[in-house]
Formats: structure tokens, sequence, C-alpha cells
């Protein structure tokens, strides 16, 4: 039997099962969290999460690129690119609930009203022409989506020649003295201030075992590597639990 959208699993492992409705739990769960989600994003990271989609932008855009920011939530990294120089950002959510609240959140930032649009999207079936785009970019998504492979061969897909891409996700930290305190962190503490804040325990219940499952860096560069993409930048930020990989399509001779 596969998990309704909302329903709470009673144990996330279930939902790394074969048969198992992960990517409709994954939209069910960011659509019932997305009026808590940006106060739960700076709890948690004691508001270093601005900071990380700073980095990932600036090491992404140039100006006047058109970007699409793929799981874009409640537009943060859209609004970060903007900030780099880019001229377009297309944000896609399969959280329909998300976008409101990108969007009133762009009517805020007058750079961002002209140059953002926030739509529906999948990451593994954009709804983007084949190389129309300059830059490719995504935090804290990719761990959520089943098919990661298909969803890089779409970046790929949508990318121009020479275009980038920018991803940030949270990862394992490596065995070492802080590492018991990391876990604590990910599997006692968020998914009590979750439950608390967002009213939906499951989901920061969700959060540490998608990190468990998820690549560690140096696969996810072999993974993008595979793909056919260039890697020019791989790194750790947050003592080692968020990880910042940026990578070329490469340019036509
Ligand atoms: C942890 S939130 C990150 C939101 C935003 N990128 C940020 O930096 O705050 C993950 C987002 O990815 C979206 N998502 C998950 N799977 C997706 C997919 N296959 N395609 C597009 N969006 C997806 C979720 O709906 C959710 O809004």
């Amino acid at each position: 039997m596969t998990a309704q959208p909302t329903d709470p699993p009673r144990d996330p492992e279930a939902l790394f099962e074969a048969e198992a409705d992960r990517a409709g739990y994954v939209r069910g769960m960011f659509g019932s969290i997305a009026g808590r989600y940006d106060l739960m994003n700076t709890l948690m990271t004691g508001g270093r999460h601005h900071a990380w989609r700073r980095l990932a932008a600036e090491a992404l855009v140039a100006p006047g690129d058109r970007i699409v920011d793929v799981g874009c939530g409640t537009g943060d990294l859209s609004f970060a690119c903007v900030n780099a120089g880019a001229s377009e950002v297309i944000g896609l959510d399969v959280a329909v609930p998300m976008l409101p609240i990108a969007r009133q959140k762009a009517l805020d930032r007058p750079e961002a009203t002209r140059t953002t649009g926030f739509g529906a999207g999948d990451a593994t079936r954009l709804p983007l022409p084949d190389e129309s785009v300059d830059g490719w970019c995504s935090a804290f998504v990719v761990r959520n989506i089943p098919d990661l492979d298909a969803a890089i061969a779409e970046a790929w897909r949508v990318l121009k020649p020479g275009g980038r891409l920018a991803n940030l996700e949270i990862t394992k930290m490596k065995p070492g003295p802080l590492r018991p305190f990391a876990r604590f962190h990910f599997t006692r503490v968020v998914p009590v201030m979750g439950r608390l804040i967002s009213g939906h325990g499951s989901a920061y219940k969700y959060l540490p075992v998608s990190v468990d499952h998820f690549d560690t860096p140096e696969e996810f560069t072999a993974r993008l590597t595979r793909a056919g993409f260039n890697v020019t930048r791989a790194r750790s930020l947050m003592l080692g639990t968020i990880a910042m990989h940026v990578a070329e399509k490469p340019p036509l001779n």
C-alpha cells in the first residue's frame, strides 16, 4: 500500500522502501508546512541559511543570466540570484502552497518583482525548453527526489552549453568529535521544534532520515560527473553538515 501524500509515516524509513510514494509524501508534507517553513529554517540554522544561499548564488550567477531555481519553496534562493545579478529567475516547486508565499515576498523586493516568476514544476519534468537557461540551482531539495539522476538529466537538458549548476544540500557529517552533537540536533531537537512550530512533527522526523539516505558530498560529485558535468567546486559549510556543489555543462567547442 502506498502512503497518501500527507500521511504521517509511522516510520520515515518506510518512505525509502520500494513502492513507497515518497514523491507524494514530500509534495503533501512541504505543502502543509509552507506557512511555517521560513521560521523553522531560521530557528534550525540560527539564521545562517541566507548566507549559504548567497554563496551559492554568487558562485552561479553572471550578470544578466536567466536562472531556474528548482524546488524554490518560499523563494529565498531565487531572491539571492536576483541580488547576484540575474535578470530573470524562474522558481518551480511541486508544493503549490509554497508559491503564493514566494510571490508575496517578491512584492516586498522591488528588484525581484520584475525579475522572478514562481510556478508549479517538478525537477524531473521541467516545463522549460532545451538549452533555455544559463543557470540551474537548488537548495535543500535533491535529497527529496526519488529519481535524482532524472532530475540531474533535466538540469543538463535545460542548461545552455557552458551553463552552470549550483546545489546546496544537508549531508551527513563525517566521523569526528562534533558528529554526535550534530546528530542530536537533527534527530532530537529539530523534530520537537518542528512539531511545536509547524504542527507537523513527521516532516522533521523525515528530515534526518532523508539525510541518512542521501549521497555523501563525494558521491554527489561522482553523480554529477557521470551525468557529464565538470564539478568546479565542492565545499562543506556549517561544520560539514551542508554541501555546496558548483558544476558546469561543458561549452560547445
Ligand atoms: C527544504 S525545501 C527548500 C526550499 C527552498 N529551496 C529553500 O532554499 O528554502 C524543499 C522544497 O523542494 C520541493 N520539492 C521536493 N521535491 C521536488 C521536486 N521533485 N520538484 C520540485 N520541487 C520539489 C518541496 O516541495 C519543497 O518546497
